[in-house]
């Protein structure tokens, strides 16, 4: 197991510059996200990515919110249920209340089979109850993988607060967003959206290790690209 980490480790990439503002796609050009959770982080992520140039629909179970967060946004930016969400991303991110996610799951279920999936969901078991506990246990990335299954899932963003994640683009790969994750063609997707919005992805190992991904955990906060795999490197 520490020899496939370590072996993650030094496939995380270098240091990518991201021009200044206004934000640009440095990807492979435009990509389609759906995103499932408008919230606090799906609403922020969803905001950049449409800054950066790609294509967003938001969902929850309120599309009056959604649709009123997409008109702010302008014409990358549309509003839809979370099916019509997840049919319509090339990559689907899931932001929800941890306790939504085993509802989540089933509704989306045929539609994000095959389908890379960021993950950015933490339970809390003061907030989500039984399941927190269960997925806790687990392990996050695990958990989330049981609740989702077939999705190509990449825990991404999950330690850093949302009020900080529109502001990484303002130094391009200077500060480091640590994934977790099993699938390669998944881990390269959702490394270009890092990128794109100003973070430096780092690999920190299988979805085994999205354990690590939480708040509260050494690897939570703001960190520097070889911080974290200065920490990372101390987890097992
Ligand atoms: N806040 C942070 O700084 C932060 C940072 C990293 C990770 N996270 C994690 O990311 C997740 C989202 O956090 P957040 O702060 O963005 O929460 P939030 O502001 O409460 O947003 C949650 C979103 O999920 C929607 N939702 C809830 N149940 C749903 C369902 N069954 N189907 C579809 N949509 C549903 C909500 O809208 P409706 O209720 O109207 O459907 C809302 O749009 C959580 O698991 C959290 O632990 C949070």
């Amino acid at each position: 197991m520490k020899q496939n980490r370590r072996g993650f480790l030094v496939v995380a990439g270098a240091a990518l510059a991201v021009s200044g503002l206004p934000l640009r796609a440095a990807g492979a050009g435009k990509t389609k996200i759906g995103i499932v959770g408008s919230g606090n982080v799906g609403g922020t992520l969803g905001g950049v990515w449409v800054k950066a140039g790609h294509e967003v629909m938001f969902s929850s179970r309120n599309i009056e919110h959604d649709k009123a967060l997409a008109a702010r946004l302008g014409g990358n930016a549309r509003a839809g249920t979370p099916r019509e969400a997840a049919a319509f991303g090339e990559v689907v991110m899931i932001s929800v209340p941890y306790r939504a996610l085993p509802e989540v799951g089933k509704d989306l279920a045929d539609l994000i089979r095959g389908k890379v999936v960021i993950d950015t969901c933490n339970p809390f078991v003061g907030r989500d109850g039984e399941i927190a506990d269960w997925a806790r246990k687990k392990g996050a990335g695990l958990a989330s993988a049981e609740l989702l299954p077939g999705a190509l899932l990449v825990r991404a963003f999950n330690a850093i607060g949302y009020t900080r994640m529109g502001a990484a683009h303002q130094q391009p790969g200077r500060i480091g967003m640590p994934i977790a994750g099993d699938d390669a063609r998944a881990i390269a997707a959702a490394s270009r959206l890092i990128r794109d919005i100003g973070y430096e992805p780092v690999l920190i190992g299988g979805l085994a290790m999205g354990k690590h991904l939480m708040p509260g955990m050494p690897l939570a906060g703001e960190r520097t690209p070889a911080e974290i795999r200065k920490i990372a490197a101390t987890l097992t």
